[in-house]
């Protein structure tokens, strides 16, 4: 069972998660290496990784900043977390909109898929700046599903069942979490209103395939959320499952949202 709770959706302490949260690693750390990168994060810096879920990049940086850096993971959920080992890693059970951090102890504040999953988005982005050191950079990604269009060429019915499934998708996690599908649009946006200097942002999108990461993020999360998407009523079992099947057909393509990645660094 996924969690009926407001919030972030998925368990991961399920062995379907954790195979969803590698899923979205491998789909998007390439990206976001290259953001930290531009950055400049190297060593001896000190870095957080906020809602880090498999961990990879939390792993990345303390390659990253060793041997005198630090990487602090924070997650409600350790779960996996708690699996990983780094001499430069540290893992904190914590809840970005609740539990403090020591004020202005970071160079590199980092977070993916976060955000967009919290009630008051422009008070955790606040609190995080605060956690910077003056000229620390801040990272955030999240995605907007503008994009999650599938491609035509599956054909008029195989479009239609995706997109009917896309739209029960985006309202389940709407109406039930308080997810917002749109927050990819807003980011920068918050990011700027966060008080940061020298702030940009990047869109990323490609196209996602049956059988390849882009394809299997979609079944993982269908098949997670598919009973609340069947007591929706906006769809019915079969119409659901044959969704659900079509993401793992060899022949599904679609594009996939856009994964936005905003930056900026606090004020020295
Ligand atoms: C979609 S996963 C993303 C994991 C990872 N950042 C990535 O992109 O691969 C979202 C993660 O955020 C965590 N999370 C959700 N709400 C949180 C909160 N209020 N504080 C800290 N972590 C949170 C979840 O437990 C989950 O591990």
């Amino acid at each position: 069972m996924i969690s009926e709770q407001p919030g972030y959706a998925y368990d991961n302490a399920l062995a379907e998660q954790r195979e969803r949260l590698r899923t979205l690693e491998a789909l998007f750390d390439a990206g976001t290496i290259a953001e930290l990168e531009a950055r400049g994060v190297g060593p001896g810096r000190h870095c957080l990784e906020v809602g880090a879920g498999g961990g990879s990049i939390a792993m990345w940086l303390a390659d990253r900043v060793a041997p005198d850096g630090k990487v602090v993971a924070t997650d409600l959920d350790t779960t996996v977390l708690d699996g990983l080992s780094h001499p430069n890693l540290e893992v904190r059970v914590h809840d970005v909109l609740e539990d403090d951090l020591a004020v202005g102890e970071f160079d590199l504040v980092h977070l993916r898929l976060v955000l967009g999953w919290l009630g008051d988005r422009r008070a955790a982005l606040r609190r995080l700046v605060g956690v910077l050191k003056p000229g620390g950079w801040l990272v955030a990604e999240d995605l907007d599903f503008a994009s999650a269009v599938p491609d035509p060429r599956m054909g008029a019915q195989r479009c239609a069942r995706f997109e009917r499934i896309v739209e029960a998708h985006h309202a389940v996690i709407a109406e039930r979490h308080g997810y917002d599908p749109g927050y990819g649009r807003r980011l920068a946006g918050d990011v700027e209103a966060a008080g940061l200097a020298d702030s940009g942002c990047l869109g990323r999108a490609s196209m996602w395939r049956g059988g390849e990461p882009g394809g299997e993020i979609w079944r993982l999360s269908l098949e997670q959320l598919r009973d609340g998407i069947v007591d929706s009523g906006l769809l019915d079992a079969a119409d659901a499952d044959a969704a659900i099947e079509l993401c793992a057909d060899p022949g599904f393509s679609s594009l996939s949202p856009i994964m936005m990645a905003a930056w900026g660094r606090r004020p020295l």
